[in-house]
């Protein structure tokens, strides 16, 4: 796909032209990924956070966040849990918090990995040492979102971060052997459909594993809360699309699409999804966890399940690692 293509149906409200994407992303998807759909369980340890983004709740200037911070051993024991209800990756999440050492972090890992399943880390921009502490440590992949390819953009929403850094970061953690994950958000205030065009074309370059694209959601306690948020049309259009350009990429329907729109995840997993991330963080720390406002905290595993069925498909059974590396392995057999 060209950029102006991409830019067409970016831009289009035709109904025959959006359901022709939407059926396209649909077809590729079930072509290089099958019809399971991986459940992720996100632990969010630590809400905690130095740095100061403009559009998220947990920027260290937000003075009316509630900070909190889980233990290694409570860690452990909801990823536990999450294991017992069926899932096969434990994603561990956290706010740039320099509290936790590397070699805690590390302790971390190694105690989840203990529960036979796939570790996922976003704990946001490291050294390279760090990284590869914790691959060595057993980490099988990571998510770090460049958020917006748009450097402008970029400067401007996260005033103390450096797109060139955030970028080598992504490379470090392919040199390390980790599956990476990136992602951007859909809606922000400036983002013109060029920069999202740019954004999907970037996702293809960079050859990811896992893509995570979710709205743009104002938060009240920030300095982005008069602005409007990212609409669910568009952002499903920015699956569909990233679903065709990268073929067997890990795409989620996020939580963020399920809270600009009940329908959200729904939409997502029709039109080139094929994970679902639950938040098995207990309910006391995630109401806290608030990136955006009104997150689902009701999001659990059963109900991950029933999404999964209702749009008859199956909850595949494996770790659900990368496609990009023995092949399209994943067509169902049954
Ligand atoms: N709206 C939507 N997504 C957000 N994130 C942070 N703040 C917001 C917001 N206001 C997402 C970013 C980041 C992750 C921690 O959460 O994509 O990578
Ligand atoms: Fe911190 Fe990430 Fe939020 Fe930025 S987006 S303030 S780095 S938690």
């Amino acid at each position: 796909m060209t950029k102006d293509e991409i830019l067409y149906y970016l831009k289009t409200h035709h109904e025959v032209d959006m359901y022709g994407i939407f059926e396209l992303a649909d077809r590729v998807r079930k072509r290089y990924c099958g019809d399971g759909v991986h459940l992720r369980g996100i632990i969010e340890f630590s809400n905690c956070c130095v740095r100061n983004c403009l559009y998220c709740g947990l920027r260290r200037g937000n003075g009316r966040a509630r900070r909190y911070r889980m233990t290694v051993d409570e860690v452990y024991q909801v990823a536990e849990c999450a294991v017992d209800a069926g899932v096969k990756t434990i994603v561990l999440q956290s706010g740039e918090d320099p509290y936790y050492s590397v070699s805690e972090l590390c302790r971390m890992v190694e105690r989840v990995k203990e529960l036979d399943v796939a570790v996922t880390l976003s704990l946001g921009e490291k050294s390279y040492r760090d990284y590869r502490s914790l691959k060595e440590a057993g980490a099988d992949r990571y998510l770090l979102k460049f958020e917006t390819s748009d450097k402008r953009l970029y400067a401007l929403l996260k005033p103390d971060s450096s797109y060139v850094n955030r970028f080598r970061c992504l490379e470090y953690l392919s040199e390390l052997g980790y599956q990476v994950g990136s992602g951007n958000m859909v809606g922000l205030p400036n983002q013109s459909s060029e920069s999202i065009a740019d954004d999907i074309l970037l996702f293809g370059m960079l050859e990811l594993d896992m893509v995570g694209i979710g709205p743009f959601i104002p938060h009240p306690d920030t300095p982005l809360g008069g602005f409007n948020g990212g609409s669910s049309g568009l952002t499903v259009k920015v699956i569909a699309l990233t679903r065709i350009l990268t073929r067997n990429a890990h795409i989620p329907a996020t939580t963020a699409l399920a809270t600009v729109d009940p329908e959200g995840r729904r939409k997502a997993l029709c039109c080139g999804a094929n994970v679902v991330m639950p938040n098995v963080t207990p309910f006391s720390y995630a109401a806290d966890y608030e990136i955006y406002p009104d997150k689902l905290t009701e999001d659990t595993i059963d109900g991950a399940k029933k999404l999964v069925s209702s749009v008859g498909r199956y909850v595949a059974k494996g770790y659900g690692h990368s496609l990009k590396m023995g092949g399209n392995v994943n067509i169902p057999t049954h």
